[in-house]
């Protein structure tokens, strides 16, 4: 597969959605699925390493999926803290920062205080920058971000009329991040489901019917091949010359 090396996204978004149809095409238990997807991340953090792009921000646990059956959300809150004692070592090996969009404060606070190690424990690296989405929910980031605009400017730190889009952006949990150039959904459903709303006003969307768990380094690789045909106009009449990095 060849790649132009000039026009690698720098940030890619990923929702990685599928799990329980892969498991249940296989008579197997959701969680199997939701076991099988989170080996893929490595390959995934990998593959954008070797290829250049910065930053992913992987759509891991929704607000809503709080929803989900009790047993469910117990299993991925198990899987993700057996996650965070087994593979923060590789991560740091791998040279990736990881990071977290989305309410942390609503996990577990055990989960809450590996969370915190491992932001701490690969702050330093200088590769790839992991970006997990938890508890996430994009309304309500917004929201929040609403809420201390507003308090600042009840304290008269900010005026109405000085409130830009760049403040706004600069309240969202992903402030001080480039927009991603590219969205990943993975198993063919053709909607956002409340991810990034705000930062993906121009994002290239790519939607592949595979199933997150058989979302290979390959299957990446292909996203980035069709984004590279892409024509990215900004509203502009013709595409616009490509931001060097
Ligand atoms: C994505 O897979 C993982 C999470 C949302 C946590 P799903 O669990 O949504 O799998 P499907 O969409 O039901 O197949
Ligand atoms: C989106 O998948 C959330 C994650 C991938 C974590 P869902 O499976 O929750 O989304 P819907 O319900 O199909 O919209
Ligand atoms: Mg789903």
């Amino acid at each position: 597969m060849t790649l132009d090396p000039t026009n690698i996204p720098k940030h890619v978004a990923l929702i990685m959605d599928g799990n329980g149809r892969w498991a249940k095409e296989r008579g197997l238990p959701r969680i199997r699925g939701h076991e099988v997807g989170v080996e893929r991340l490595e390959d995934i953090m990998h593959a954008a390493g070797d290829i250049g792009v910065k930053i992913l921000t992987f759509y891991a646990f929704s607000k809503e999926n709080w929803k989900r059956p009790e047993a469910e959300v117990t299993f991925l809150m198990n899987l993700l803290s057996a996650y965070l004692d087994k593979k923060v070592a590789d991560l740091n090996k791998n040279n990736v920062v990881f990071n977290t969009i989305g309410r942390i404060e609503d996990l577990p606070e055990m989960i809450q205080k590996k969370i915190a190690k491992a932001k701490k424990e690969t702050a330093q690296n200088t590769g790839v920058i992991a970006n997990y989405a938890f508890s996430y929910s994009s309304r309500l980031e917004i929201t929040r971000a609403c809420q201390e605009i507003a308090r600042k400017a009840l304290k008269g730190e900010i005026k109405p009329e000085d409130i830009t889009e760049e403040t706004v952006q600069n309240h969202l949990d992903t402030a001080g991040m480039p927009d991603p150039d590219l969205l990943i959904r993975t198993s063919g459903e053709l909607r956002i489901s409340n991810f990034l709303l705000w930062q993906i006003s121009y994002s290239e969307l790519y939607v592949t019917e595979k199933y997150w768990p058989d979302f290979t380094r390959e299957e990446f690789l292909k996203g980035i091949q069709e984004y590279q045909k892409r024509e990215r106009r900004f509203g502009l009449t013709e595409a616009v010359e490509r931001r060097k990095s």
